[in-house]
């Protein structure tokens, strides 16, 4: 079927994505940077490739995409300083769509974040700083003429997918688990003809299936 990339491959969200996409009978190629990880792949049944993404150049990042069907980015700094979320959540993705449009890639999944995010918070200086990352981040893809996807969650649980939810361009802000934007990624994937769209996504009582079949625009 299709060779897929998942930059974030080792996190909450790339870590459920995994053995979706080998059962769907895609193969994965996932990013870690610590070897330690790689056994954890391999046995997930992925291909590890190791990158850092605080160090990677955009030529890194198509030595690893080049050939794939697809890369799917859910990296993220997780507040873990202004200039770690500016080179992942902000650099990452512009350099990986510049690598997409070196090797002739098309199809990239970003994870962003619902607009809505921490609105009923005191948000500090980091948080704002952030936001506008990840929206520099979608605006970039969002201009690239690739067939991007663009996922909004809301605030992530660590939960695996119950297997249902809201899926929208537009929706009221709620919790989603991890598992369940993997599956919402998964089931995107398997769905090539959704493109160049941007959606939110929450916990929900409607079946993936049916909440991906309904983006469709035709
Ligand atoms: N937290 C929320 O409520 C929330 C809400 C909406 C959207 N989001 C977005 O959801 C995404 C994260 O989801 P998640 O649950 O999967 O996060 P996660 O569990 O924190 O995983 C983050 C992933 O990014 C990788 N990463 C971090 N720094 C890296 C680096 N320097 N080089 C290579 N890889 C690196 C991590 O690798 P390691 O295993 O090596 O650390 C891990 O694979 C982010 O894009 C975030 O902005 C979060």
């Amino acid at each position: 079927m299709a060779d897929i990339v998942l930059i974030g491959a080792t996190g909450g969200i790339g870590s459920r994505l995994i053995p979706m996409l080998i059962r769907r009978g895609h193969s994965v190629t996932g990013l870690l940077r610590k070897d330690e990880q790689a056994r954890e792949l391999k046995d997930a049944g992925a291909t590890p490739a190791k990158g850092d993404l605080m160090k990677m150049s955009a030529d890194d990042f198509s030595a690893i995409i080049k050939g794939a069907d697809a890369v799917v980015f859910s990296a993220g700094a997780a507040g873990s300083g202004a200039e770690r979320t500016s080179m992942i959540d902000g650099q990452g993705p512009v350099k990986l769509i510049e690598a997409a449009r070196a090797t002739g890639v098309k199809r990239i999944y970003l994870v962003s974040v619902f607009p809505d995010a921490g609105r009923d918070r005191d948000l500090g200086e980091g948080f704002e700083h952030y936001m506008s990352e990840k929206k520099k981040a979608d605006a970039a893809l969002a201009a690239s003429g690739l067939d991007y996807v663009i996922v909004r969650p809301g605030t992530l649980k660590s939960e695996d997918s119950d297997g249902q939810v809201a899926a929208g361009r537009a929706l009221t802000y709620g919790d989603v688990a991890r598992g369940n934007v993997a599956a919402f990624i998964a089931e995107l994937i398997d769905t090539p003809e959704i493109r160049q769209d941007i959606f939110e996504l929450t916990n929900g009582d409607t079946p993936v299936a049916e909440a991906v079949a309904a983006l469709r625009r035709n």
